[in-house]
């Protein structure tokens, strides 16, 4: 284990059997479609690219970096589109892809932006969901893992900008961030 980590929350095998039970739920909800995943990056990228590789379904990717958190622990409530995607959303079943559910302020603005560039339906799944984090009334629609207001790093999910490539998920202890 890293050593600024206080415990795993994720083990690698976890997360390996937590991806497979998402591509399955996702297979059966868009059997027959020809769905565009997105990622939204940098989070999502490690557990975007196992997902879809996951996946029965034929998928297309793009990808889309939206920042809001920059070196703070609190959200801007103001998620910044840093790259936009390279593919039109019109008429296609958007999968959006996330690494963590927070404060919401995220899946809000990318939901109102491709349902407004005019997809057809939209299907968010996240691997973390922290609820009690809230700020607006939003939930993706598969979430992998519900997890408390536990400060987690690894597998894309950083702490100013470190950590993302862990392959396992772990708190971070708390004199990391509080020094
Ligand atoms: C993180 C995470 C989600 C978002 C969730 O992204 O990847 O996209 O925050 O938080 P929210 O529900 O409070 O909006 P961040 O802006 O830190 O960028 P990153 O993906 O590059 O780490």
């Amino acid at each position: 284990m890293n050593k600024d980590l206080q415990s795993i929350v994720l083990t690698q095998e976890q997360i390996a059997e937590k991806v497979k039970a998402a591509a399955a739920w996702l297979d059966e909800r868009l059997a027959g479609k020809k769905p565009l995943a997105i990622s939204v990056l940098k989070g999502s990228v490690m557990f975007f690219c196992d997902l879809v590789r996951a996946m029965q379904t034929p998928v297309q990717i793009d990808f889309m970096t939206v920042s809001s958190y920059g070196a703070s622990s609190e959200s801007s409530g103001m998620p910044k589109i840093v790259m936009d995607l390279a593919a039109s959303v019109k008429d296609r079943d958007v999968i959006l892809v996330e690494d963590i559910v927070d404060s919401g302020y995220t899946l809000q603005r990318m939901r109102d932006l491709l349902m407004g560039r005019g997809a057809s339906t939209f299907t968010t799944v996240t691997l973390f969901d922290k609820p009690s984090r809230r700020k607006v009334d939003i939930k993706a629609d598969y979430s992998c893992f519900e997890i408390g207001d536990e400060f987690i790093v690894g597998y894309g999910l950083d702490y100013a900008q470190q950590y993302r490539t862990l392959p396992y998920v772990g708190i971070l202890k708390r004199e990391i961030y509080e020094k």
